[in-house]
């Protein structure tokens, strides 16, 4: 929602075609099934802005996104090519995914340098995801493994595909929040340069 301020083309991605196809019907206003409007408020609010400005930025947001593609993070390729410039994207954006769709931290580390090739040199990672997490309920009786991380192995994932560290907040979320359908115990907001 703030990324479609700044660049003027978007690509958004994920692994199952009923949350793309979620996404697919939100850029065709009218047909999505959820309403992100106290979301867009709170992004234009969290910008300095009035949170009756989220219409226009839904507006934006929806002139800038080109695509909603398949992404397989375990893959080395893990978008389709020909999308991307060849040098890469300006910017990458993932959140909560890796840790939650990897087994161990090699599974972890191995998928951040696949995600890696889709970044230009010199180009913006900001990785956002779970700590000290190995599972979270995807719904009733659903139970989906997650590998616990903590902030010093993100760090060593980063530096081991050539990230320089810029910034890292961590957020600890109090007992209130610890309700059950996850054992998070942080959360890593991570930004990165790839050198
Ligand atoms: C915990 S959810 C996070 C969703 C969203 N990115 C967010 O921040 O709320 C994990 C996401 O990883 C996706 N996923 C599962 N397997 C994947 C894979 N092999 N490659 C990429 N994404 C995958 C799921 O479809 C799901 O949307």
């Amino acid at each position: 929602m703030s990324g479609c301020e700044r660049f003027d083309r978007v690509i958004l991605s994920d692994f199952l075609e009923v949350n793309r196809r979620e996404l697919q019907n939100w850029l065709q206003e009218g047909k999505s099934s959820i309403d992100w409007t106290s979301y867009f408020k709170y992004v234009c609010e969290l910008e300095g802005r009035s949170s009756s400005a989220w219409a226009e930025k839904a507006t934006r947001l929806r002139s800038v996104v080109s695509n909603v593609l398949p992404l397989d993070v375990h893959q080395s390729c893990p978008l389709s090519p020909g999308f991307l410039p060849p040098s890469g994207a300006d910017c990458l954006v993932s959140s909560f995914c890796l840790e939650s769709v990897s087994h161990d931290l090699l599974s972890f580390t191995n998928a951040l340098g696949h995600i890696s090739s889709l970044l230009k040199k010199g180009g913006y990672l900001l990785l956002i995801g779970a700590l000290g997490e190995s599972f979270y309920m995807g719904g009733p009786g659903l139970y989906i493994p997650v590998v616990p991380l903590d902030e010093s192995q993100v760090c060593a994932s980063l530096k081991a595909h050539g990230y320089e560290l810029l910034q890292l907040c961590i957020y600890h979320l109090p007992p209130d929040m610890k309700v059950g359908v996850d054992d998070v115990t942080g959360v890593f907001f991570a930004k990165a340069k790839k050198a």
